[in-house]
């Protein structure tokens, strides 16, 4: 028996075909990850501080779990055998220790790295080093990986990304993969047998609607979505990118906004603000526990966009239990005056109660019309649920 379990292995392994380890990522990824507000200045004590506040502001308890270190952890060299080696000023304790750390505070480690021969800030890459880092982060106890796209020069995307994944297969340690190519080669169509996860976009960065060459704002981010829905699913998902929720850049209502249809997006919840110095209504959106369930709804189906006028649109997803979420959203100016007729939405069969999950409280049921004021750049989301 045991010879026939390790010809299987054998047979597997030299099939071709990717590996990944299943299970890992049944709802979307929650956490936080420093890039966004920190970019490079990040340390030991910065992760130390985070993890603090994640649990003292209820976040961890809400499913923040994973604690992901972007770019910028590295040595500027690889060590006398090749190995990858944390700048010694930045972690002087070492990536294990830290490991060590999180995981007795209840978190999941995760760490940046590249597919490239460099990540986009210079540090050492994984080119050709694949199945030497992935033994690297095994040993760190890394439990989630995000793999990004600088300096891959002629590199086929599927083929490299492939090798990192058989790579993490290989050493033995089950790491979510998280794929930052960018949306560039479509991943969705071939991320499931590689990955849990795949950038489809650019970078995001803390406005609503500004657009430079490297990053945009959440509104064009969340456009490039439309359509994407059929390729996510329990243990790969599309990824709009990290949160920027209480960003600088960002009103409180652009804020509830983005967490609103990063929900219905099912997509990975990743805080990217200083939660060490947090608003309470920042702290609030981000721990709205029914909005979180939006997101990690089990059943797993990506939101879609059911109409788009100029200055409106309106997304919904399926949930479990038969039940629905919609979003309608004013990306225009001005406070929109919303008169929904709900035979209009003809995915619902049946009446439904509605609940507004930022209000926090039952407003009626589907069969009389709804109306609210939805002011500039913000949403009304409903919870709707079958009366019977
Ligand atoms: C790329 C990624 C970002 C971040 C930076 C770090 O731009 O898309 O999310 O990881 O690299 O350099």
């Amino acid at each position: 028996m045991k010879t026939l379990h390790v010809l299987f292995a054998l047979l597997v392994s030299c099939s071709g075909y990717a590996q990944k380890f299943e299970g890992l990522a049944p709802t979307p990824p929650m956490g936080w990850n420093s890039w966004n507000t920190f970019g490079l200045d990040i340390s030991e004590q910065l992760i130390k501080e985070t993890a603090e506040a994640l649990i003292v502001s209820g976040l961890r308890d809400a499913g923040y779990n994973y604690i992901v270190i972007d770019d910028g952890w590295e040595a500027m060299e690889r060590d006398s055998l090749g190995n990858l080696v944390p700048d010694p000023n930045k972690f002087p304790s070492g990536m294990k220790a830290l490991g060590v750390y999180l995981h007795s505070k209840g978190f999941k480690f995760g760490i940046h790295n590249c597919a490239g021969t460099k990540t986009c800030s210079g540090f050492p890459g994984g080119r050709g080093h694949e199945f030497q880092d992935a033994r690297t982060y095994a040993s760190f106890g890394v439990d989630y990986l995000k793999y990004d796209w600088c300096s891959h020069g002629t590199a086929n995307a599927e083929e490299t990304y492939k090798t990192m994944g058989d790579a993490l297969f290989a050493a033995g340690r089950p790491i979510v993969y998280s794929l930052c190519e960018w949306g560039n080669n479509q991943p969705w169509l071939w991320g499931e047998k590689i990955a849990h996860l795949w950038r489809t976009t650019g970078d995001i960065t803390d406005c609503y609607s500004c657009q430079d060459v490297y990053a945009t704002g959440w509104k064009y981010i969340l456009a490039k979505q439309a359509g994407l829905e059929k390729y996510a699913g329990p243990d790969h998902w599309n990824d709009p990118d990290m949160l920027e929720v209480g960003n600088r850049g960002l009103s409180t209502a652009e804020s509830r906004a983005h967490f609103s249809l990063w929900a219905i997006l099912a997509a990975p919840l990743m805080a990217g603000n200083d939660v060490r110095n947090m608003r309470d209504e920042i702290r609030a959106i981000l721990t709205n526990k029914e909005v979180i369930a939006i997101d990690q709804d089990p059943l797993g189906k990506q939101g879609y966009r059911f109409m788009e006028h100029p200055s409106k649109e309106i997304w919904a997803k399926e949930l479990s239990n038969g039940e629905w979420a919609v979003c309608f959203f004013n990306s225009g100016d001005e406070t929109f005056q919303m008169r929904v007729n709900w035979a209009h939405l003809p995915f619902l069969k049946g009446t439904f109660h509605i609940r507004d999950l930022w209000q926090k409280k039952i407003t009626g049921k589907t069969d009389r019309n709804f109306s609210a004021d939805i002011p500039s750049h913000d949403v009304v989301l409903l919870k709707l649920s079958p009366t019977k």
